[in-house]
């Protein structure tokens, strides 16, 4: 994180509550993060969100006698306007809904490829699969909204969209976390005139303090608002969304808006150490992915203690393995056939551990680099006074997607079409290298690593709500939160402030959080020892944004990650 960055972000954290806990064993002493958790307790309900207007709106609701369902569309656009590098009306997600007493649902709006997509248009320059028109995916979010709140919602939908649109029209105050965000990705946003206009007013990012009104965007939203769907993906909003594309290269067309729809996909159920997960299926990876990490772990009984050389060991050898599987066997399944049952099986996991020897690294051939962007998604959680609960996440992939804003309606577009295998062999922006199960086809959806989950207690009752940004590192990010919760008795601030680690078997080292003005929280001697065992050891940027909801004998407890600048609230 750059040195402005890391100064606004404490600049947040001073400012917040912050929950105070004990160093954890197993963590560089001088790791900054435990501690700084941003912590919310209520007794009934509660909404967390990457920021703490969007969770305010999201609670409103609640008080209102909005369902869960209600409070997660009002934070879902409100979180459009008010953290516009992430929140979106151009991307698409995923969500998980628990339904009191006990139903389970999984609403699929990720974006899908254009009818005019081909498998190599990307082979020739494949920056434009995450810069600029040709970058952008079909988006699902509003359709996924809509769709959501038609099955389940409770309040009027025009009710739900209010808060957002005044927000976009008369403005919300810019912070230190959001300023610097834009400033960091001025250069990206200044290619594109209305990206600029709205987001660099005066030709600068706007100050901490300002106020950023975003009238295009409180139009489309009030489209939205009387017309539902159609006032997105139908009228002057796609006309408009199609003479950006024809201003810039894209290949959206109108068809291509007209039929987009969103799929309802069977909750992947997982089960670790006497808890019951449910968590997205394909195409999300997420859920079978952490089921084969989780599955793999399982069997080591007792897990090595926290941060040791033998736990990280065991867990990047976990890692490899599940995302080779990944790679090579996930993809859109109304396309390609997705062994799924086969892969979250604990008898698979048993063969795929006693591959693992303990005492020295299997290397995966082919380093590949990665591109570092940040934690480019958003993932929010919402539980209600009668136990419904939302855990989804939502992206437009790159921080501020493709960088295009669509001149006239004010929303950002996705660079969701670099979740495909776009080159060959080559690594997408995660360094990702996926196989040709996840080629590019017209109306495929490409795969993604998003990871909203539930966790049931055993006596089925809603115990977490977890989620998180990051593209591939959403994976193990989950599985770190639930492995620190359920194996290492952490307290959910200190599960989500503990160092992460990630492994994705291409390029073959462990990566660890560590930056300019950030020490790696892993001791040095751990390092050492991972060496030894022959493993490679990467450094990047601080990993993922987890918003959570947990259970407590009195309620609810909402923890923002310490890495960025959320916050919940509850009553
Ligand atoms: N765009 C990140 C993901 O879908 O995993």
């Amino acid at each position: 994180m750059r040195r402005h960055a890391w100064l606004a972000l404490w600049g947040t954290l001073l400012a917040a509550k912050v929950a105070a806990q004990a160093p954890a064993q197993g963590i560089a002493p001088d790791w900054p993060l435990l501690g700084r958790a941003k912590v919310t307790e209520a007794g009934k309900a509660m909404v967390v969100s990457a920021h703490p207007v969007a969770s305010e709106i999201g609670r409103d609701v609640l008080l209102r006698g909005g369902n869960a369902i209600d409070a997660a569309v009002a934070t879902f656009f409100a979180l459009a306007v008010v953290h516009p590098e992430a929140g979106n009306l151009g991307g698409g997600g995923f969500m998980m809904y628990r339904r009191a007493p006990g139903y389970l649902h999984a609403l699929d709006f990720r974006e899908v490829a254009p009818g005019a997509a081909t498998p190599t248009m990307y082979v020739a320059d494949p920056a434009t699969s995450h810069t600029g028109h040709l970058a952008s995916g079909v988006p699902g979010s509003v359709a996924g909204m809509v769709e959501a709140h038609r099955r389940f919602g409770r309040l009027p939908w025009r009710s739900l969209l209010q808060p957002a649109i005044r927000l976009a029209r008369e403005g919300f105050v810019i912070d230190d976390f959001r300023s610097t965000s834009i400033r960091n990705d001025s250069t990206r946003l200044s290619k594109f005139p209305a990206s600029a206009a709205q987001f660099l007013p005066n030709g600068a990012p706007p100050p901490v303090g300002s106020t950023l009104a975003q009238p295009d965007l409180a139009r489309t939203l009030e489209a939205i608002r009387d017309r539902r769907a159609a006032g997105f993906y139908r009228g002057w909003v796609a006309d408009s969304l199609v003479a950006e594309m024809e201003r810039g290269g894209g290949i959206i067309t109108r068809a291509d808006l007209r039929a987009y729809r969103t799929v309802w996909r069977m909750p992947l159920r997982l089960t670790y150490r006497g808890y019951t997960l449910y968590s997205m299926p394909p195409v999300s990876s997420g859920g079978v992915t952490l089921g084969m990490i989780l599955n793999v772990m399982e069997g080591y009984k007792p897990l090595p203690p926290f941060g040791s050389p033998a736990l990280l060991h065991r867990e990047a050898e976990a890692f490899r393995r599940a995302y080779i599987e990944r790679n090579a066997k996930l993809g859109d399944p109304a396309f390609v056939k997705n062994p799924v049952t086969t892969l979250t099986n604990k008898r698979f996991a048993a063969w795929l551990r006693s591959t693992i020897d303990t005492a020295r690294a299997t290397l995966t051939p082919d380093a590949v680099k990665i591109l570092s962007e940040g934690p480019s998604t958003t993932h929010f959680s919402v539980v209600d006074a009668a136990g419904n609960a939302v855990s989804l996440t939502t992206t437009i992939n790159s921080l501020y997607g493709n960088a295009v804003t669509v001149r006239g309606a004010g929303f950002l577009l996705n660079d969701e079409m670099d979740d495909f295998m776009t080159v060959p062999g080559g690594a997408n922006q995660w360094g990702s290298v996926d196989g040709q199960v996840n080629a590019i086809a017209p109306g495929k959806r490409m795969l993604s690593s998003m990871t909203p989950t539930i966790v049931l207690d055993a006596r089925r009752r809603v115990h977490l709500l977890v989620g998180s940004p990051g593209g591939t590192t959403i994976i193990t990010t989950v599985y770190h939160i639930l492995s620190n919760l359920i194996d290492h008795g952490m307290t959910l601030a200190d599960a989500i402030a503990a160092p992460r680690m990630f492994h994705q078997a291409r390029p073959d080292s462990i990566q660890f959080e560590r930056d300019k003005e950030l020490p790696a929280g892993v001791p040095e001697a751990t390092v050492a020892e991972l060496q030894r065992l022959g493993h490679g050891i990467r450094y990047r940027p601080l990993i993922g944004d987890v918003a959570a909801i947990i259970r407590t004998a009195t309620g609810w407890q909402a923890v923002s990650d310490p890495r960025r600048s959320g916050g919940g609230a509850g009553h």
